[in-house]
């Protein structure tokens, strides 16, 4: 375990080792800022020694995200900052750092909106109107102000997320993006929405302030991303001032998705390794692998043999928050999930993010 359990420079931040627990949501906010419940949550990763804790996904503002959301967080006002500061400051009081991830579900004034009017297989009836340019200026600057308010609630970067089937990661895709006009088209035009916000954070948080994508790197699904238009896409992004790359896939409904084969008798461990190998041999930049991590032998090899710089892993720090420091401790072994989702339904059925097998 040596190699993961050295300190890593991650874009100039110090992470104790190589773990990071990927973005999770967890319906626990309460009026949209850090319950008690969930500080406590978040306090128990960091006590497992973890190196980089990803919050889940964070609506920047409450215009542009769906319903009204009141057990995510949202960072939309100057005065939820101390809110905030209480939770950064909860993490690093034992030495993790904290990325904030930004996503959001565009819907406008009651509308869905989209990069193209491509309707949501996953959200039946849901045919979302194509934005405008002005309509994506004025995302790239609420994501600017956010960004700002994460700077001075202490968040060590912000994590942008571009995958899962959500817009941002629909304007990386030939299927789902059919613009025209500078969001559509090349690689590098895909790949602009993300590069205009990561320049408008740092404008407004500071040229050392990293912003890395959790990217979809492949769609699984016909007409849509392919690994070779994704290692295009990522390659625009790493030259284009994005600070690393989480690699993700996947767009709901598809017989594979983020948390893998969506039949289960063909899951298999570590279902994103030759994806994370392939961007990462085009791009300079770290490259975080998450997607069925289990065994701390294979996330060895995958960072011995160059397949990726960073772990990540959801599920199995929802069973077992102290996983890191288990294994730290010499008990080696695998998490204990098996993958059986049940945390993933009580999300989608709004109720709080736990493991049903403990
Ligand atoms: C309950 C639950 C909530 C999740 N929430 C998020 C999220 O907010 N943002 C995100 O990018 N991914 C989210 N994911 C996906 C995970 O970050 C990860 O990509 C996926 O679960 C595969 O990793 P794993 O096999 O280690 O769980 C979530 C997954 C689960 C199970």
């Amino acid at each position: 375990m040596s190699k993961l359990l050295e300190p890593y420079d991650f874009c100039g931040i110090k992470l104790k080792n190589k773990f990071i627990r990927s973005a999770t949501s967890e319906n626990l906010a309460k009026s949209r800022l850090p319950s008690e419940q969930l500080l406590n949550r978040y306090e128990e990763l960091a006590r497992g020694e973890i190196g980089l804790i990803i919050t889940s996904a964070m609506r920047p503002d409450r215009t542009w995200a769906r319903g009204p959301q009141q057990k995510n967080m949202v960072i939309e006002h100057d005065d939820s900052i101390p809110a905030f500061r209480e939770l950064t400051d909860r993490i690093h009081s034992f030495g993790s750092k904290v990325a904030v991830q930004f996503g959001s579900f565009f819907v406008y004034n009651n509308e869905p909106v989209a990069p193209s009017a491509v309707p949501y297989s996953w959200i039946p009836g849901v045919s979302p109107r194509a934005l405008t340019v002005e309509e994506i200026g004025e995302i790239v600057k609420i994501y600017g102000a956010a960004g700002e308010r994460a700077k001075k609630s202490g968040f060590d970067a912000v994590e942008i997320h571009a995958a899962h089937g959500y817009p941002l990661s629909r304007f990386l895709s030939p299927l789902f993006n059919q613009r025209t006009d500078e969001y559509g088209g090349s690689p590098e035009n895909r790949a602009r929405i993300l590069i205009d916000i990561a320049a408008e954070i740092r404008e407004r948080a500071g040229n050392n302030f990293p912003v890395f994508v959790k990217m979809g790197v492949v769609d699984f699904c016909e007409g849509g991303l392919t690994i070779e238009d994704g290692v295009e896409v990522a390659k625009a992004l790493s030259q284009n001032g994005i600070s690393a790359i989480e690699i993700s896939a996947g767009t709901p409904g598809p017989e594979m998705n983020a948390l893998g084969a969506t039949d289960g008798s063909k899951w298999t461990e570590g279902y994103l390794i030759d994806y994370a190998a392939a961007i990462k041999t085009n791009v300079e930049i770290p490259i975080i692998l998450v997607g069925g991590l289990r065994d701390v032998n294979m996330m060895e090899d995958i960072v011995a043999q160059g397949k990726a710089d960073l772990v990540a892993m959801s599920r199995p720090f929802i069973i077992e928050p102290q996983l890191i420091k288990r294994w730290m401790e010499g008990d080696r072994e695998p998490s204990h999930c098996i993958s059986c989702n049940g945390c993933m339904d009580l999300y989608m059925d709004g109720e709080i993010v736990e493991c049903i097998i403990e």
